[in-house]
């Protein structure tokens, strides 16, 4: 990778971030399509965070990407929110277009690219999501677009019935959204007719490993799981999946396809995810050693 006078500047702003594996995703698909694009990781506190959105303005940054703790309090300094950044609350990719910072989501499209990218259509399919926070939310308004019934299971049921009203009021009477408890009654109930389960709980995160939001017996080969957390990227949950013969989608898809979707943001051209995942992949082996 050469950087001249010309090399368009792009990152990653967070805390902390000291072991993401996006430089070398993004700086695998810029290399790849052959664009005068660098990638670099910026750790930035809570309390620099409007000095850091100022400095992308100054320096003349072409695009941040945007991880914890920030994707809701940054929000308030930009320029624009896209219409899905809007309804979710959070941005997690910002555009710097001519000086105009516009912010975006990009994790509902990465999930849905995700599924697509596996084999898997979840138009008019019953989808099971679990949790009803930040990154539940993140995935919600993107799915609950395409499948054809939505069923929000949460530990705290008001949190899940909130986030199914606004799915509803953003959506309209199309999207058959309902909310439930997180519990064994409900994941039994659910998952018996149910296509895609996905976890956008923190449970089974580390250091929890040895936890799990479903028990096994729930699972069927006919069902596909897809967990969002990503550290451990096998998390019990997809290893019981994969162990019952389900198809599984992990933390690492995720985090491939929505930066390819951001990629698509910044410079107009679409992203080499074959690419991008052989990255990953890499770029977790070498963590390992
Ligand atoms: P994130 O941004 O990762 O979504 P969050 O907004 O704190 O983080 O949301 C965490 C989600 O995991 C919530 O849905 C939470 O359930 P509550 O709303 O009831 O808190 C869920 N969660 C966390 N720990 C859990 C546990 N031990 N059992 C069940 N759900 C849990």
């Amino acid at each position: 990778m050469k950087i001249s006078g010309r090399t368009r500047v792009c990152g990653l702003i967070g805390d902390p971030v000291e072991h993401s594996l996006s430089p070398s995703i993004q700086n695998a698909a810029f290399r790849s399509l052959g664009l005068d694009y660098v990638y670099v990781v910026l750790r930035v506190s809570k309390e620099s965070l409007e000095d850091a959105i100022l400095g992308m303005r100054g320096l003349g940054f072409r695009g941040l990407n945007v991880t914890m703790p920030h994707k809701i309090d940054v929000t308030r300094h930009l320029d624009e929110l896209d219409e899905t950044a809007k309804n979710v609350g959070s941005v997690n990719t910002i555009l710097n277009r001519n000086g105009l910072l516009i912010g975006y989501t990009t994790d509902g499209i990465g999930a849905l690219r995700a599924l697509r990218y596996n084999g898997v259509d979840p138009s008019g399919k019953k989808i099971v999501l679990l949790g009803a926070g930040g990154a539940s939310r993140s995935v919600s308004f993107t799915l609950a677009k395409e499948a054809s019934e939505i069923v929000i299971l949460n530990r705290t049921v008001e949190k899940a019935e909130r986030l199914a009203n606004d799915l509803t009021f953003v959506l309209g009477d199309g999207a058959k959204v309902r909310a439930e408890g997180l519990s064994d009654g409900n994941l039994k109930k659910e998952l018996v007719d149910a296509d895609v389960l996905v976890n956008a709980t923190s449970v089974g995160m580390h250091p929890k490993e040895e936890e799990t939001p479903v028990d096994r017996h729930f699972l069927r080969p006919k069902l596909v799981v897809f967990d969002l957390v990503y550290e451990p990227f096998e998390t019990r949950l997809l290893r019981e999946a994969r162990e019952v013969g389900a198809r599984t989608l992990d933390g690492l898809a995720m985090l491939v396809h929505q930066g390819a979707a951001s990629i698509e943001i910044w410079t107009g051209v679409s992203a080499p995810t074959e690419v991008m995942m052989k990255a990953a992949l890499e770029g977790l082996a070498e963590a390992k050693r």
